[in-house]
């Protein structure tokens, strides 16, 4: 064998190894028990279209706390909840429109000056009537510019458990109060494709029950029951950074375990993140399936790898910086990189092209 392709093959090895190595060390890190075949198959699929090509930063600084409630021995694994929605059906006779619709944007105060300018100048634009931000203190700067739009949710600004359990409370009773047929939940770091959000609502009839979002992780989350420590609960959740919907009649049915500040009671109970909680009581409490949307998008996903002639399907956008100068964004050409450092402009142009601010 030459020795440059036995130097070839070496390299080629190495990168292999260190390729399954970081696959290996992402699972490890998530703490999660090992995968029937039902789950290979979904994290293989995965895996197959890059999803998890590098193991984002973020997935430990957003789910550190789950590490805590997960036992420390891989129990057996538990039968998967129907984890794969139906497919979205043709619409029912009373289609969902832009108004039944109630968004709701989780921001904190020492973001607003840098996160809602630029959803302000793109996505709220097509549904100013719709959007809420809740927030954790008065802005009367941009209680104007969003028309009154801001909630201060009195939580705690800081970025833990019980102050973002104590935030999503707010928002679900808020939307309990509004005469929305949906609650779609984002944070301040997404962009959301509103036609899109509302034709992929429409598939579903909001008087049935309906959790809608995608989840970040590969197997279903299994916690101890703080009840019963013997009894393992495993349940499915989307993630919160993604964006998800639930439809009225389901949020109905949470009524009684969820409104009136009790959401934050659950949250405190099984010590888990507002999005962990919302899949547990969905799932675990009432027993309703997740239903996956693969639309939407977090930055716990490599935001390089949506194919450009598919952005105008997606339901939301997000970014993150992997390192100081490296961020994780959409790739769509558009504007600079300096002017445009979260692709959000870029988006928003390619789908709307007709706003003032695009090129022409
Ligand atoms: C927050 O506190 C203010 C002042 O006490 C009150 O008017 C407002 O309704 C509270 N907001 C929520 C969402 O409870």
């Amino acid at each position: 064998m030459s020795g440059r392709l036995k130097r070839g093959l070496q390299a080629l090895t190495v990168v292999a190894v260190a390729a399954y190595t970081t696959l290996l060390l992402y699972q490890g890190a998530a703490q999660l028990p090992p995968s029937r075949p039902s789950q290979q198959m979904f994290a293989a699929r995965q895996v197959s279209r890059g999803w998890q090509e590098r193991a984002p930063r973020s997935v430990g600084r957003d789910y550190d706390s789950l590490s805590l409630s997960l036992p420390e021995s891989a129990p057996p694994p538990p039968t998967p909840p129907t984890h794969r929605g139906p497919p979205p059906r043709p619409p029912p006779a009373a289609t969902t429109a832009l108004q039944d619709v109630f968004i709701s944007v989780k921001t904190t105060g020492s973001y607003h000056r840098a996160r809602l300018p630029l959803i302000l100048k793109t996505w709220f634009q097509l549904a100013k009537k719709q959007t809420w931000f809740f927030t954790d203190t008065d802005d009367p700067e941009f209680q104007l510019k969003t028309n009154g739009h801001m909630i201060n949710t009195n939580c705690s600004s800081s970025h833990n458990r019980k102050a973002l359990c104590c935030k999503m409370s707010v928002e679900f009773d808020v939307f309990l109060e509004s005469n929305k047929k949906w609650f779609c939940h984002v944070d301040d770091d997404n962009y959301v494709n509103v036609p899109r959000l509302v034709r992929v609502l429409s598939g579903y009839n909001p008087q049935q029950d309906w959790y809608l979002g995608k989840p970040s992780i590969r197997a279903p989350l299994e916690i101890l029951n703080r009840d019963n420590t013997a009894q393992k609960i495993s349940f499915w959740f989307a993630t919160g950074g993604a964006g998800f919907c639930l439809s009225r009649a389901l949020a109905l049915k949470m009524m009684p375990v969820a409104s009136g500040g009790k959401f934050i009671s659950i949250g405190e109970k099984i010590r888990l993140p507002d999005d962990v909680t919302m899949g547990y009581i969905i799932e675990h409490m009432l027993q309703k399936p997740l239903t996956v949307i693969e639309q939407f998008h977090s930055h716990l996903e490599p935001m390089k790898f949506l194919r450009p002639d598919t952005i105008q399907d997606q339901i939301t956008f997000s970014y993150s910086h992997y390192s100081k100068d490296e961020m994780n964004v959409v790739k769509i050409d558009g504007f600079d990189k300096r002017i445009d450092p979260t692709r959000f402009l870029s988006i928003h142009c390619f789908l709307f092209p007709y706003f003032s601010f695009c090129p022409r």
